[in-house]
């Protein structure tokens, strides 16, 4: 696919940030966007790298009545020795284009959403920050854009991508948050949405996480949506418990985000000698053992925090502190192994690094 690149006017051009530590989570842009258009006769067409810019939408379209959307996230990094490099986009085309089957989108080709991100971050690259924990977060997103207000699958789709450097997504940065167990709303049910990447998903999260913020915790621990009794995801993260040399994770269900970095824990945890397992997690269980101290860490996982450890869980008013409160061996060790992969720092080993 031919992918044009369109002038970036000076007057387009916006100024840099200047502070990498202030740089926080998804705030700043960079100067172009990648866009293409799609419907039915002419499929994918007229991709193209612009200056970033608005949007002028019909109010009528799909997208904002009836929230068809899609998105992705995943992360470019900057290495010492110049390279630029890419963090397993291929996981990403793939996720997007199941959310897509489920949301009666069409399908992202490789040529549109590889090659085009590539380029695009290889033009911005001066925009990727350098130190450590910061990057350049990629938002890959599709939007239904029939102007048209019957409940019914849009005839035409923009895809679009826009680059945001990064820092911390948690202000506290790699510091363990307070999470509570949400026993009123749930993010997703059997049959539902809750394996797709769309939007709504984490709109009708928002209460939830305010009432816990109100609560003091940073994050809720979502349970299943038929008994709410197993653990889901926190926030918009997938959970980890360690207990000593194993390491236990929600098994994907149907209603749970198939994480990218969670894949990627699994995967180097094995490599480091522990045990995984995937099953379901029982609350009732999950809190004895909490007391009793056999569970010794937590975390959770997901592209914008990497690895954010958890010391505290809050159920029905009660705070009960995780391990010995602090960074466990296993949360430090894992987030190493991840993010030295990431940075270039450790060899990859499992083919997740693409260079530019
Ligand atoms: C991630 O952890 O990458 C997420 O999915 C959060 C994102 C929606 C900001």
């Amino acid at each position: 696919m031919d992918i044009k690149i369109l002038p970036l006017p000076p007057e387009k051009m916006k100024p840099k940030y200047s502070d990498e530590s202030k740089l926080g989570f998804g705030k700043l842009f960079t100067d172009r966007m990648l866009i293409a258009d799609w419907n039915p006769t002419q499929g994918w067409h007229d991709a193209r790298i612009q200056p970033y810019q608005p949007f002028i939408m019909d109010p009528a379209c799909t997208v904002l009545h009836y929230a068809q959307e899609i998105f992705e996230g995943l992360k470019a990094y900057k290495w010492k020795d110049e390279s630029v490099v890419l963090f397993r986009p291929d996981m990403n085309l793939k996720r997007l284009n199941r959310s897509a089957e489920r949301l009666c989108m069409p399908q992202v080709p490789e040529e549109l959403f590889i090659k085009g991100i590539e380029e695009l971050v290889r033009l911005e690259k001066d925009w990727i920050p350098t130190s450590p924990g910061t990057a350049l977060y990629v938002r890959p997103t599709m939007i239904a854009v029939d102007p048209f207000l019957g409940v019914h699958p849009s005839e035409s789709y923009c895809f679009y991508v826009i680059l945001s450097p990064v820092g911390a997504y948690y202000t506290s940065g790699f510091q363990p948050v307070k999470i509570m167990v949400e026993d009123k709303y749930v993010r997703a049910a059997q049959g539902g949405t809750g394996e797709a990447k769309t939007g709504a998903n984490y709109a009708s999260s928002l209460k939830a996480g305010l009432d816990a913020n109100n609560k003091g915790y940073e994050q809720v621990l979502w349970l299943d949506g038929a008994e709410k009794r197993y653990i889901e995801e926190v926030g918009s993260m997938n959970m980890f418990f360690v207990y000593g040399d194993t390491i236990v994770t929600p098994a994907l269900d149907g209603s749970i985000l198939h994480g990218i970095t969670r894949d990627s824990v699994i995967a180097l945890a094995k490599k480091l000698g522990y045990a995984v397992e995937e099953k379901k997690i029982d609350v009732n269980i999950l809190i004895d053992d909490i007391k009793s101290g056999k569970t010794t860490e937590a975390f959770g996982s997901g592209t914008a925090a990497v690895i954010s450890p958890v010391d505290i869980l809050g159920y029905k008013e009660e705070a009960l502190t995780i391990g010995n409160g602090r960074v466990g061996k296993v949360t430090q060790k894992l987030y190493d192994a991840l993010t030295g992969i990431q940075s270039g720092a450790v060899s990859d080993q499992f083919g997740w690094i693409t260079k530019l």
